[in-house]
C-alpha cells in the first residue's frame, strides 16, 4: 500500500529534521507562507477555528493567544498530534484530534474559519473533503488554505537550493514522489484550475487566490529575497460559504 502524507512525519528521523527545518531563519514557511495566511485570516478574535493537518499546533497556540474563541486541530501523524497536545496544554479551548482529515465528521455549521496550511497536497481526493468543510462552516464562514504551488508539485525534484525550475507534466494530475529531508514524501499534484474548480463545485464563492510573492521586509538578506522572486513556492485560496 502507498505511504500517505502522515507516515513521513511519524518516522523519527524525518520528524526531527522537519522540526529543525522549521526553526531555520528565513525558512520558506515563515517568510513566504505565513504572511499571506495572516493577511487572509485577518482578525480572528472570537472565531471558532478548525485547522486541518495542524502539525504541532504552534499556529493554534498563536491564534488562541490572539483571542480566537476556540481552536480544533486535526492531525494524522501520531508524533505531530502528540506535539500538538503538549503545545496546547494549559490553553483553554484548544484541542487536537489524532485522525486523518478525510475521516473527521465535519459537524454542520460549527466553525467560522477552516484553515489548512501545506497539508492538502498530501490528499488524493479533495472533492469529498471540500464538501465536508463547506458543511462544517457557518454561512459566511471562510475556508483558507495553502498548498505547495502546482508548478512545484507537477515536477517534483529532490529539494535543495532552487535557482530555476523547469515545469513539466503540469496537466498530468495525480501521484508524485519526492526525496525530501532524507526521506520519501508522497504527494498529489493538481493544477490551479483543479483547486479553483473543487472549491466552486463544493459550493464556495472563491474570494481570493494568492501566490507567495515575496515581500522584502520578511527577509533578513537581499540574497534570499532575490532568490525567492524567481520561483513560486505556494498557492493560497480562500472560499466563502454563501448565505
Ligand atoms: C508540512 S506539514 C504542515 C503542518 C502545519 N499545518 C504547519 O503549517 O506548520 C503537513 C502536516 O499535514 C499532516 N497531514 C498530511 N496528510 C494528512 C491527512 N490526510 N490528515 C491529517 N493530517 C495530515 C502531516 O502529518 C503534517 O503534520
Amino acid at each position: 500500500m502507498r505511504d500517505n502524507g502522515t507516515d513521513f512525519y511519524d518516522n523519527d528521523a524525518n520528524f526531527e529534521k522537519y522540526m529543525q527545518r522549521r526553526q531555520w531563519q528565513e525558512n520558506a514557511n515563515d517568510t513566504l507562507e505565513k504572511p499571506v495566511i495572516m493577511e487572509l485570516l485577518g482578525d480572528c478574535s472570537d472565531r471558532h477555528i478548525l485547522d486541518l493537518g495542524c502539525g504541532d499546533a504552534g499556529f493554534g497556540v498563536e491564534l488562541l493567544k490572539k483571542g480566537c474563541a476556540a481552536y480544533m486541530g486535526i492531525e494524522g501523524s501520531r508524533k505531530m498530534a502528540e506535539a500538538s497536545e503538549s503545545n496546547l496544554t494549559g490553553l483553554n479551548n484548544g484541542t487536537v484530534q489524532h485522525m486523518r482529515m478525510e475521516d473527521y465528521a465535519y459537524p454542520p455549521d460549527a466553525y467560522d474559519v477552516v484553515i489548512s496550511r501545506l497539508a492538502i497536497h498530501y490528499l488524493q481526493d479533495i472533492a469529498g473533503l471540500f464538501r465536508g468543510i463547506h458543511q462544517t462552516l457557518r454561512p459566511g464562514g471562510r475556508f483558507i488554505f495553502s498548498v505547495e504551488h502546482p508548478v512545484i508539485t507537477s515536477t517534483l525534484q529532490p529539494s535543495g537550493m532552487r535557482t530555476n525550475w523547469v515545469v513539466d507534466n503540469y496537466f498530468i494530475e495525480g501521484y508524485r514522489e519526492q526525496q525530501w529531508l532524507g526521506g520519501t514524501v508522497h504527494k498529489y499534484h493538481r493544477t490551479v484550475e483543479d483547486y479553483f474548480t473543487a472549491l466552486t463545485e463544493a459550493g464556495f464563492r472563491v474570494a481570493s487566490l494568492r501566490e507567495s510573492k515575496p515581500v522584502r521586509e520578511h527577509f533578513l538578506t537581499e540574497e534570499t529575497y532575490e532568490r525567492r522572486r524567481r520561483i513560486p513556492l505556494f498557492l493560497f485560496l480562500e472560499g466563502v460559504k454563501k448565505g
